[in-house]
């Protein structure tokens, strides 16, 4: 029997399985997350196309995103008293409560968390800017931020599908989104919208 257990390297792979099944475990959370992940993509069509303010949108995701953690952060807006942009409202909505649950995320450490949300126009674009004051993204992680699944987070904390559907919905709209690191510290994530992608009609 000592034998055959020897043979078998039984005590080997009894010794790989606590491991591999936590694995399965994380596994398994991880796929759970996606399936929730993926309902966010039915906001990607931006089929039902209207005009929408962007800085109502932003003043209401912001307040949202912030409202649901039980931590203090200092919010402050920078927007319009109102900028018209057309697009699907409640994907815009939800890129910018990705784009906040990111920085909240990423000032969980921080004594005094800082979320800054601009909205302004700049020529034919309407550009929105979330800024936080954590510890900013990596320099070798600024491009693949918007890569599906990729994640710095431990499971049950994220999939690393927000930014890429953000990128989608806002690339849907004829947009882009940008990431990047301010100069004081911290992390600024932008997105443009076309004001109006709509050619003009011509006049009869
Ligand atoms: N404001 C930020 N500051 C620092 N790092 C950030 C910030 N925003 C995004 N990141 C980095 O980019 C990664 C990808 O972000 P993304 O929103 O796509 O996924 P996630 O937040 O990890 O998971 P999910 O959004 O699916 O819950 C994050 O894991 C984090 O490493
Ligand atoms: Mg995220």
């Amino acid at each position: 029997r000592e034998v055959l257990r020897k043979e078998l390297s039984i005590d080997a792979v009894m010794a790989d399985l606590p491991p591999l099944i936590d694995g399965t475990r994380e596994g398994a959370q991880r796929v759970a997350e996606i399936v929730r992940n993926l309902r966010r993509l039915s906001f990607t069509n931006p089929g039902g196309a209207e005009m929408f303010d962007l800085a109502e949108v932003a003043r209401t995701a912001g307040a949202w995103a912030v409202s649901g953690r039980k931590s203090r952060v200092n919010l402050e807006f920078d927007l319009p008293e109102s900028l018209n942009v057309r697009g699907n409202a409640g994907a815009i909505h939800q890129v910018l409560v990705n784009l906040v649950e990111n920085a909240l995320d990423a000032m969980e450490g921080v004594a005094e968390p800082k979320l800054k949300l601009s909205v302004r126009k700049e020529g034919v674009n309407a550009v929105a800017v979330v800024q936080d004051n954590g510890p900013g993204i990596p320099e070798d992680c600024l491009l693949k931020v918007f890569d599906p699944f990729f994640t710095t987070k431990p499971p049950g904390r994220g999939t690393g599908l927000g930014l890429w559907i953000s990128w989608n919905i806002v690339k849907d709209h004829g947009g882009a989104i940008e990431a990047g690191n301010q100069p004081g510290g911290g992390a600024a994530v932008l997105f443009t919208l076309p004001l109006d992608p709509l050619k003009p009609r011509r006049q009869v």
